[in-house]
């Protein structure tokens, strides 16, 4: 996590390295820093806290005058680098701050350096002070060791010595006009503009200002200096093509809505339309049906929301295709020596693209034999440069941490994945029941204010129980992790049938359960756990696409949704349960849109 930024050119660099900042918060929100070059001397300015409390420190320092250096060095300097922290060496607070300046260097970096005390320790030895207790430190002072008055060089010395991962951009008081960038592990893009030349962890943080972008892979370096930039891998200089992408349109826009996430999901009905049409395009010209044909086994690796969204397919693709499906956590798949069979079809689904355990679960799949997807919103991202074939999700740009109508459009790839694969085996697919799902979600978002009402029972809750059976527990996951990560409740998903075997024990007077009933098969299965809760004093919130369920007497509360193919069912469930999560946020006093500790795009392991 982290997003970093540089900016070399003819505007004041401050307010750039500001604006980028600010487009890669999701990466992490702990503290912010720009270090500026000028007039021989680094300046650096840092903050605890969000991109907006450093940039109100900016603005003090400026208005202290000309009579300060540093206050002349932000108005004036036109080159710096910047960086916004999700904490993993040290806590949140200025000193940890990035950049770190050492010597004659400023570096910014994301990634974690994995050798770093072994580092330290030979720079104690020398008698260094660290003023961090970050692993980013080391780096300005290895480059300081390694300083042999060529920026580029020391760079390329330094990064040798590391492990871990890395983006890293570097500026020096022996380039006054330059900054170098390198990469491993960690994304990183630059970008040429009519104002000048840029560094950033993300696409976003360049998309109003740079007319071509270009993405380092593994092991790649860039110098930026005057008005070029070049590009080197270990065997000396390379060319590099720009991205063929429209870098104006993304700009993100509250459109009036109070929070990002309350935005998102007013857009999950586009996403789902969106995705579908994307998708049924790729199918139709690709090859990929074929590798459908010949699959006979599935792993799907993921985090998070994307994880849940794996086991949503499962049930799917089981149920449709009858193909068995792995859904496992990344981030224990890549350590658990997997097994691959002969004809896996290996799925990586990732908002971003850039989540480091999905990456390194997807590159061990493929090295292991099974033929990679990926499934990402992102038009670019560095799980789509390893993938044999990418779906992209066409939620659009997600800016609240907690996803949303991301996990909609996933939802919507694979579940047309799903009737792909059953199909490719000779099975009943009936495609229209998801040309349904987009006016479907829109009915459910039509009513969704009535969730509010609820808000103030689950946010006096010591904890909360999301319960269901089949593609309902997919949704009882969600609707849980949703909950805990913006309102800080203790919450659990649960499957309704497993409640019995420990987690009823915490069901005392007056603990919210949500139950999830919305497959004929499992209700009144799942109506013995409803019912087993109320007898404990639990007070339980129904969603439900089955009325008659919502009149029984252990229901208190019901939240109807539309009837759709019972498989595909948590793309409409799930929204009420975004919707709980949000309303019981704001009735904590919490910012959903930036919730404590986390970040959007986790690159680090
Ligand atoms: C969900 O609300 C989260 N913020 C998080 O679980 C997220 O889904 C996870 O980190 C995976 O991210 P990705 O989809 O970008 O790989």
């Amino acid at each position: 996590m982290c997003g970093i930024v540089g900016y070399l050119g003819t505007k004041p660099a401050a307010p750039v390295l500001l604006q980028g900042l600010k487009r890669l918060e999701y990466r992490g929100y702990d503290s912010a820093g720009i270090a500026l070059l000028h007039r021989g001397a680094l300046y650096a300015v840092k903050q605890k806290g969000k991109v907006g409390e450093l940039e109100r420190k900016i603005e003090e320092i400026e208005k202290g005058g000309a009579t300060k250096r540093v206050g002349c060095a932000a108005a004036e300097s036109r080159i710096g680098i910047g960086h916004t922290r999700w904490a993993t060496h040290g806590a949140p607070s200025p000193q940890n701050a990035h950049p770190h300046l050492f010597g004659k260097f400023a570096i910014v970096h994301n990634g974690i350096i994995e050798n770093f005390a072994a580092l330290k320790e030979s720079c104690l030895l020398r008698g260094e002070k660290f003023s961090s207790e970050t692993d980013s430190e080391v780096i300005a002072h290895l480059l300081a060791q390694n300083d042999c008055g060529d920026l580029l060089q020391t760079l390329q010395k330094t990064a040798a010595l590391l492990e871990g991962s890395f983006a890293i951009a570097v500026i020096s008081l022996n380039a006054p006009d330059a900054i170098a960038v390198c990469r491993n592990k960690s994304p990183l893009i630059v970008g040429r503009g009519k104002e000048g030349l840029y560094a950033a962890s993300d696409i976003p943080a360049l998309a109003s200002s740079a007319d071509e972008i270009f993405p380092l892979s593994d092991g790649e370096f860039a110098l930026l200096q005057g008005e070029t930039i070049k590009f080197f891998d270990k065997t000396g200089e390379i060319d590099k093509k720009p991205l063929a992408l429209s870098l104006r349109a993304d700009l993100p826009n509250l459109c009036g809505f109070s929070h990002y996430m309350r935005k998102e999901m007013s857009e999950i009905p586009a996403a789902i339309a969106s995705s579908l049409q994307k998708i049924e395009v790729d199918f139709r010209f690709s090859h990929f049906c074929e590798v459908l044909c010949q699959t006979e086994y599935l792993q799907i690796v993921a985090c998070g929301t994307a994880y849940h969204s794996g086991i949503a397919a499962k049930y799917a693709v089981e149920a449709l295709a009858r193909i068995p499906v792995e859904v496992r956590v990344a981030s224990e798949y890549r350590y658990c020596d997997p097994i691959v069979k002969k004809n896996t079809l290996a799925i990586a689904v990732s908002q971003s693209g850039e989540t480091a355990d999905t990456l390194a679960a997807a590159q061990l799949a493929k090295e292991k034999g099974a033929y990679l997807l990926a499934v990402t919103n992102a038009p670019y991202s560095s799980l789509t440069e390893i993938a044999d074939f990418h779906l992209e999700t066409g939620a659009g740009r997600e800016i609240g941490v907690a996803a949303t109508k991301s996990f909609n459009a996933q939802l919507a790839a694979l579940y047309f994945l799903a009737l792909s694969l059953a199909k490719a085996k000779g099975k009943a697919a009936d495609f229209s029941a998801l040309q349904t799902l987009p006016a479907l979600s829109e009915e459910v978002l039509s009513d969704i204010e009535k969730i509010k009402q609820f808000a103030p029972v689950f946010a006096a809750a010591k904890s909360v129980y999301f319960i269901g059976r089949g593609a309902d527990y997919c949704a009882a996951l969600e609707g849980s992790l949703k909950l805990k990560e913006i309102s800080y409740l203790p919450s659990e998903g649960y499957p309704a049938g497993e409640l019995k075997h420990g987690t009823l024990a915490l069901v005392e007077k007056g603990t919210p359960v949500v139950a999830i009933i919305t497959q004929k098969k499992f209700a009144e299965k799942t109506m013995n756990a409803v019912c087993e809760v109320y007898a404990r004093g639990g007070r339980v919130l129904l969603i439900t696409s089955l009325a008659e369920y919502a009149a029984r007497k252990e229901v208190e509360q019901s939240f109807l949704i539309p009837r759709c193919e019972e498989l595909f069912s948590p793309i409409l469930s799930v929204i009420p349960l975004q919707a709980l999560a949000y309303y019981t946020a704001l009735e904590r006093g919490n910012d959903p849109d930036k919730p404590r500790n986390l970040a959007k795009s986790v690159t680090v392991e």
